[in-house]
């Protein structure tokens, strides 16, 4: 089967590496790729807005799977088309992938279907946010309605922080996405990722994950795409993971259908653990980067049957396996990010630090030209190991960096820092 991936980071690097293992593939097509996935796909400059233009290349390659990494093409309808003209495709509807493009959506489906996430309301003008913000009190959290590339959250410590936020978000500070406002209730407890399919009528758990959002040491500083992961979760033991499935996802599948906006591909929860149990924070409708780097690492089985299977409605017939291996992802990014950078550096050495049978480096925003990888990008590359404990992962994954030579790249020094205090 020829399959044609869309996307350009490090999640499609390394869902490109999973794909490429299978047998049931011939040609694996990806649009746009990166200086990393050409190495092992056909890379096509297809345009994923013009979806005429995808349907007409995947008639003439005979592609028998879209596989959608990133979410912005999903919120736009590409699954929609994809479906409608015969051409199976592993990702929601544009309906479906409301779940993530509006967090007001899935608060209320949370609300209508008792899903346990944070008391909330949902606002249309300033004045009536800022007196449920009065009404609640603070710690609170301010959060746009809209897609925001992961940073349209803000968690205010005071009443006239918390207003501001408000006023940011309806004067356009997160654009289009803060044209409606979510304030919620401040949750304490820790964090995990949480993977599973859906295709319709049975869900699947996948795996657990933890990323570090923030840019700094000690997850401080201004939030980004994630500059590290690790799998698993150590919070999720079995019997949350249980929970979890019981409590959050099964529903959600249950409630998406029961709306009609069934809910087919991956659903990627984002969970406070706190002390009365699970608590759904977001959810996001692809997997998560660079979550997704630590999962296909930790992936014993072969991904295509599961995504053939997601698409077509026949997931009860499958089940995924895992190494019981800790699987870590550190992220190096170009000097500047999440601000500004500069592009065009050469990185020197991936291969050497790639030599190690348990690493990986994933890439996100490089190019490949005379022979050099040249970053472009903000966060550029993933290198990713696995070993039988998260030390360990991790000591193997910052040796790996060692040997990188960019002298215009950083990453965190801490990535797993939490699993290890913990272990
Ligand atoms: P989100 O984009 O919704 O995942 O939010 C980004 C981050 O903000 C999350 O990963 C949490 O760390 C934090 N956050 C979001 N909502 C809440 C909440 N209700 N309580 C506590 N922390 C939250
Ligand atoms: N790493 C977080 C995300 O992919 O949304």
């Amino acid at each position: 089967m020829n399959i044609l991936l869309i996307g350009s980071g490090g999640r499609e690097h390394a869902l490109a590496w999973k794909i490429g293992q299978s047998p049931l593939v011939e040609t694996l097509f990806c649009a746009p790729g990166n200086g990393g996935i050409e190495t092992i796909a056909s890379c096509v400059d297809l345009d994923a807005t013009d979806h005429d233009a995808v349907i007409d290349f995947c008639r003439k390659q005979k592609v028998g799977l879209v596989v959608v990494g990133p979410e912005a093409p999903l919120v736009d309808g590409i699954a929609d088309a994809l479906n409608a003209a015969g051409i199976p495709v592993f990702g929601p509807s544009a309906a479906a992938a409301q779940l993530e493009g509006s967090k007001g959506f899935t608060k209320d489906m949370c609300a209508r279907y008792n899903i346990p996430t944070a008391a909330y309301g949902r606002f249309s003008d300033p004045d009536s946010a800022k007196q449920y913000i009065a009404e609640c009190g603070t710690p609170i959290v301010v959060k746009a309605d809209g897609l925001a590339a992961g940073k349209g959250v803000i968690i205010a410590a005071t009443i006239p922080e918390a207003n501001d936020a408000v006023d940011m978000m309806f004067d356009g500070g997160f654009g289009e996405a803060g044209g409606e406002v979510v304030v919620e209730e401040f949750m304490v407890g820790e964090e995990a990722s949480f993977f599973a399919l859906a295709d319709g009528k049975t869900t699947l758990p996948l795996a657990t994950a933890q990323d570090h959002k923030a840019v700094g040491e000690g997850d401080t500083g201004p939030n980004t795409g994630g500059m590290g992961a690790y799998s698993p979760a150590p919070v999720m033991t079995e019997q949350m993971v249980d929970r979890v499935m019981a409590e959050i996802i099964e529903p959600t599948a249950a409630a998406m259908a029961d709306m009609g906006c069934t809910y087919k591909g991956v659903l990627f929860a984002g969970l406070m653990i706190t002390d009365t149990g699970p608590k759904l924070i977001e959810y996001n409708c692809r997997f998560g980067d660079p979550e997704c780097q630590v999962l296909m690492m930790r992936m014993t089985c072969d991904i295509v049957p599961l995504l053939m299977a997601t698409a077509d409605g026949s997931l009860a017939a499958q089940t995924a396996s895992w190494t019981e291996d800790t699987a870590l992802a550190v992220v190096l990014a170009a000097k500047g990010y999440p601000g500004s950078y500069s592009k065009g550096s050469v990185i020197k050495n991936t291969d050497i630090a790639a030599s190690d049978e348990n690493v990986e480096i994933f890439h996100a925003g490089t190019k490949r030209e005379n022979g050099n990888i040249i970053a472009v990008g903000g966060r550029v590359l993933n290198v990713t190991a696995q070993a039988p404990s998260v030390v360990e992962a991790k000591n193997l994954a910052y040796s790996a960096v060692s040997k990188i030579e960019w002298p215009d790249g950083f990453c965190r020094s801490d990535i797993g820092w939490r699993a290890i205090n913990r272990s």
